[in-house]
């Protein structure tokens, strides 16, 4: 746990360790990483990640954002951050597998190295996470392998648990079991219903989502593979 982490501030994250961002060269081709975001909602975890990219906590850049909603406040932010959206509805996909397809294409055509999931409120399947292996990355509102599937933040306060938090993982096959990149641990405070302890728990997301890009990055390079992955 950090020195500084002041465990009677709500707003304090316990995280073990704390990664260090990737350096710039780590990545392959030594250049900035090509990053895409999937969302569905507000995006805040999309605008968190810009901002780190700008402020070079991520030796990337945000190339594009790809929404499922035609109004959502994350394409509202793509617009005001000046990133590229681009609208897959999923109604006008035969198939979940047809939208992956559209999104590989997507992807593929914008030559994106990383995709970061950010509140992408669909299930993703075998096409997108084999064409994707090891360069999809989700946030998901809980320690994982705690309260997996949807409405984890519901699912820990129904629970009763004390301590909760987000975790940043890579996906795979399995919902919400792929090998964890970076977490942090945020406490449930009495009185905290769905919406106060989300907000707390997104905090959190904002600091962890850019760190595990990073971390993903320095493994695609064949670097220092995550903690507990090795
Ligand atoms: C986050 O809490 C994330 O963990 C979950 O969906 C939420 C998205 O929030 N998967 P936002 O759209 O980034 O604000």
């Amino acid at each position: 746990m950090p020195d500084s982490a002041d465990v009677s501030d709500p707003d304090a994250s316990l995280q073990w360790p704390l990664p260090q961002p990737a350096p710039a060269g780590a990545l392959s081709g030594g250049g900035p990483l090509r990053l895409a975001v999937m969302a569905s909602g507000e995006g805040s975890n999309f605008e968190a990640l810009v901002d780190a990219c700008a402020r070079g906590l991520v030796p990337g850049r945000v190339e594009l954002l790809a929404v499922n909603r035609e109004r959502c406040g994350a394409k509202e932010r793509a617009g005001r951050l000046g990133i590229p959206c681009h609208l897959l509805d999923h109604r006008r996909h035969a198939s979940r597998e047809a939208l992956d397809h559209a999104l590989i294409s997507l992807f593929r055509e914008n030559r994106i190295d990383l995709v970061v999931m950010a509140g992408w409120m669909r299930i993703v399947t075998p096409v997108l996470i084999e064409a994707f292996a090891d360069r999809l990355v989700n946030i998901h509102p809980s320690l994982l392998p705690s309260f997996r599937g949807a409405d984890g933040v519901g699912q820990a306060l129904d629970a009763g648990v004390t301590l909760s938090g987000c975790t940043a993982h890579l996906v795979t096959a399995e919902v919400d079991a792929g090998p964890i990149l970076v977490q942090a641990a945020v406490p449930v405070l009495p009185g905290d219903d769905r919406e106060r302890l989300h907000a707390r728990i997104q905090r959190q997301e904002h600091r962890i989502l850019p760190l595990a890009v990073g971390l993903a990055a320095q493994r695609l390079a064949g670097g220092a593979p995550p903690q507990g992955q090795g």
